[in-house]
């Protein structure tokens, strides 16, 4: 017999049926829920519920298990590029050579910016925050695309979009950076892949020559991959909503831009590098900030410890860690604030304080390291977090669109005043 749930309400009982996943996740359909009972579920954060199907992401934050399309998190950041995973969370499966060659030519030919989004971004003041520009600028394309609005668009047109959107993103991001610097702007350059390139945007100058250091790439590719998707998070969840409006491809990326700017998502990395700075100023005692940790009186907090799904370790943070390790021997830094992480780090990992309550590092300390170590300045953080995000963005858009899913409309439990007649301004 197939399982199902029963709830009784008010001594009446209602069947509920039970969803099964193929990694055996299980939930209560409650689609019906409102129309036979009159009731709905009250789910603050929805932590409890599920939001939609999806065949993109599996995650399992016991075991820390993270999978794209099935293929393992580690297996990928060790043996696939960027574009390749790209290429899988949209279209399902990983390229053969010819497809995966087609895929990156068309992003390259894609990469330059419609010179009047250059002008829409020279209005932007220097101080602006790089996050605000990217989805700024991201919401602009609709302009330069007005096709990508038309919710009948063919698939040929939406793909069309999806490239234009992979190549461009990473153009504007880099121009963030320069904007917030005053440099002068760079243009793509089409002979170098895509991290290359990107990393060439950011840093060259047309006074120097700039050396594409291998090590960088592979660690800022590694973090893009490690970045790609994570089912259903905030900025995910976000570009669903939007896009289940029949929003266009550009609106909905640039609502999820959005919601990754906030502290407690896309942020954290951020904070990460913000706390190292803050225990440097105070004399770099780290087991001070250990013991306020601990403390619970104290509000001090540690940042990048510890993760919302993952219960015991956070996958991606065991892939990073070591390209960390990798970037600092090979670049030789030597940074006080380096020290004063790996301190934090060694501390979490063997005090039985953090052992206990799993507080293990996570992806954000990592990234905020490896970024600060190649030289990214910590705005920039988000800026990174969502050109890594974009392919889970669009693959998770698009999947929406074709399982043609609902407008998304939750419910709520009402708090405020009972009917009350209007007051006119004197009698108040
Ligand atoms: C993410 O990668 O989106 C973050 O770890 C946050 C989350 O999944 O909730």
């Amino acid at each position: 017999m197939a399982e199902s749930a029963e709830i009784i309400l008010d001594g009446k009982s209602y069947t509920l049926p039970v969803i099964e996943g193929t990694e055996h996740e299980k939930a209560f359909d409650i689609g019906k829920l409102r129309d036979q009972t009159g009731y709905v579920t009250l789910d603050s954060g929805y932590k409890n519920t599920g939001a939609t199907k999806s065949a993109i992401t599996f995650l399992d934050g016991e075991e820390g298990i993270l999978r794209y399309r099935g293929y393992p998190i580690e297996q990928l950041a060790e043996k696939s590029t960027f574009l390749e995973v790209a290429y899988l969370l949209i279209y399902g499966a990983l390229p053969n050579k010819a497809e995966l060659d087609e895929f990156s030519h068309q992003i390259t030919k894609h990469t330059l910016v419609h010179e009047d989004v250059r002008k829409i971004f020279d209005g932007f003041p220097s101080a602006a925050h790089p996050m605000g520009i990217l989805s700024s600028l991201i919401c602009s394309l609709t302009a330069f695309y007005p096709k990508s609005i038309d919710p009948d668009q063919s698939a040929e047109e939406i793909n069309l979009n999806i490239l234009r959107l992979m190549a461009k993103i990473s153009t504007i991001a880099a121009w963030t950076y320069k904007n917030s610097q005053g440099h002068p702007l760079n243009y793509p350059r089409n002979d170098l892949d895509y991290t290359s390139n990107f990393l060439y945007m950011m840093f060259s100058f047309p006074t120097e020559k700039y050396e594409i250091n291998p090590v960088v790439v592979s660690a800022l590719n590694k973090l893009l991959i490690l970045h790609a998707d994570h089912e259903q998070n905030c900025s995910t969840s976000t570009v669903r909503l939007v896009g289940s409006a029949n929003a266009s491809l550009y609106g909905s990326v640039s609502a999820g831009i959005n919601a990754l700017w906030g502290p407690l998502h896309g942020g954290a990395n951020q904070e990460v590098v913000e706390m190292l700075e803050a225990i440097q100023r105070d004399g770099g005692d780290t087991s001070k900030f250990i013991a306020k940790a601990k403390d619970k009186n104290d509000p001090f907090r540690l940042m990048g410890f510890g993760h919302r799904v993952y219960k015991n370790f956070d996958p991606r943070a065991k892939i990073i860690k070591k390209a960390a390790d990798e970037v600092l021997a090979a670049l030789g830094i030597n940074d006080p604030l380096l020290t004063i992480a790996q301190e934090l780090e060694q501390a979490a990992l063997t005090d039985p304080y953090f052992v206990e309550r799993k507080l293990y590092p996570n992806v954000d300390f990592y990234s905020g390291i490896i970024y600060k170590a190649i030289g990214i300045p910590t705005e920039m953080f988000t800026v990174m977090f969502a050109l890594g995000r974009l392919p889970g963005w669009i693959a998770q858009w698009k999947e929406m669109r074709e399982n043609k899913e609902p407008i998304g409309r939750p419910r709520q439990i009402y708090t405020g005043e009972l009917e009350r007649d209007y007051v006119s301004i004197e009698n108040r």
